[in-house]
């Protein structure tokens, strides 16, 4: 049996849904295929079952891209605003919990109802327990085969993610899509991940589930945020940022004390000659890191025993404390990944494919990656409604 339609999108995901809810009340007959046997999925886990559905600030500067400039022109046309415009249509309460994060203030439930209302009012078609096996392309038509199933269609948006959490069933089809039809994939790697830590360094995993307000760096990109370790080594939102910048053999450097005024320990020395290195630490500190940092700087007389230059190198060591992560904990726990399908192929307006007219890519499964807070599902969003609108 063959059904014929104006446009087949691949994955019933946060970007899947919204275009095809755009595309099918702008009139086009619309199937969306699911592997899963519900949609949404993802949306559901986020933000802790609450759905950081967007952030205040979104902008180009908060993804990265091997192109920085491509996300530009989708984000400007449908802004975290749009989006919030739609949440309260439905009545859907939220509030910002932190540095512009809007989450639901119910179950992400919510906002996977809220998506496919949106495609019931576009007489969307959504067929989940539908894996997508093969794409066929000929005289521009495009035959895809799901689940024993074919549907044909002028039009396919490539909507099925990237390959981070596979145990829910992510998978990297985006990129074996692409590269059949001759679309370069930007190499994958986890983003938003937790980092490992071995050698001299294991001493910090017996901290697990200590967290202080850091300011971490990997790669020039810093974030001013919390740092936790763990069992396994280093995580905690100023780290899970890094993360994305971060690339095997880099160091991550912290500052321990961002909130201090370069030469305080100087100064701690003029007004309290009796304290040690220990005892401050203590105060701005959990005990048990304070005493790690303490014990590795091993400056361990009284502040007013000390030479000048010798805290002076304990400062900048706690400013730019350098751990050397042997690994991260990979696409199992990646929150999201870097790279994908190079923007080098697709129209920044529409995100149709410079090669192959008809064929758009959206979502995760294209080389634009958010920070965390939001802004993925921003992405999401945006690029969705650039495809949805030229379908
Ligand atoms: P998404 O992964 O949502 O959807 C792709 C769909 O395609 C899936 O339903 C999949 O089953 C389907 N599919 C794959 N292969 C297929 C095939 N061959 N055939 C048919 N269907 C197929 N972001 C954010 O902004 N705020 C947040 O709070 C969070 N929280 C969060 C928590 C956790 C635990 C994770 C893992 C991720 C987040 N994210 C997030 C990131 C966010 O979930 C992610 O960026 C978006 O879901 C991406 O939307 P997409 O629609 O592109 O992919």
């Amino acid at each position: 049996m063959t059904d014929a339609y104006d446009a087949i999108i691949l994955g019933a995901g946060a970007a899947g849904l919204m275009c095809a809810a755009r595309a099918g009340q702008r009139g086009k007959r619309v199937l969306v295929l699911e592997k899963a046997e519900k949609p949404g999925k993802k949306i559901l886990i986020s933000g802790g079952g609450r759905c950081n559905f967007t952030n205040l600030g979104a902008g180009p500067a908060n993804y990265l891209s091997a192109n920085p400039h491509f996300a530009k022109s989708a984000l400007a046309r449908y802004t975290p605003q749009d989006f919030i415009e739609l949440v309260d249509s439905y009545g859907i309460a939220w509030h910002e919990k932190t540095l512009g994060q809007l989450f639901c203030d119910g179950p992400a439930q919510q906002i996977v109802d809220m998506l496919l209302a949106e495609c019931a009012k576009g007489a969307v078609e959504v067929r989940c327990n539908a894996e997508v096996t093969a794409v066929e392309h000929d005289a521009g038509r495009f035959a895809v085969m799901a689940s024993g199933q074919i549907a044909t269609a002028d039009k396919l948006v490539i909507a099925t993610g990237g390959p981070s959490i596979p145990k829910m069933g992510a998978t990297g089809y985006a990129y074996g899509l692409a590269r059949q039809f001759g679309l370069k994939v930007v190499e994958p790697r986890p983003a938003l991940v937790p980092l490992t830590l071995g050698g001299e360094e294991v001493l910090f995993r017996e901290i697990s589930g200590v967290s202080a307000p850091v300011v971490a760096t990997a790669n020039k990109a810093s974030f001013a945020e919390a740092a936790l370790f763990t069992h396994r080594g280093l995580s905690g939102p100023a780290i899970l940022q890094a993360s994305s910048y971060w690339r095997p053999g880099d160091p991550v450097t912290v500052d321990f004390l961002p909130a201090r005024a370069p030469g305080w320990l100087l100064d701690a020395k003029r007004e309290n000659p009796r304290a040690t290195l220990k005892s401050l630490l203590r105060e701005a500190l959990a005990d048990r890191l304070a005493d790690i940092l303490a014990e590795k700087i091993g400056l361990a007389v009284e502040l007013g025993n000390a030479s000048d230059k010798a805290l002076q190198a304990a400062e900048e060591q706690l400013r730019r404390w350098t751990f050397h992560p042997n690994g991260s904990e990979g696409f199992a726990k990646a929150e999201v990944t870097v790279g994908g399908i190079s923007t080098a192929e697709l129209s920044s307006k529409t995100m149709e494919s410079n090669k192959i007219p008809g064929l758009y890519a959206i979502g995760e499964a294209v080389d634009v990656t958010g920070w965390l807070g939001g802004y993925n599902f921003q992405w999401a969003w945006a690029s969705a409604v650039a495809a949805g609108d030229a379908l």
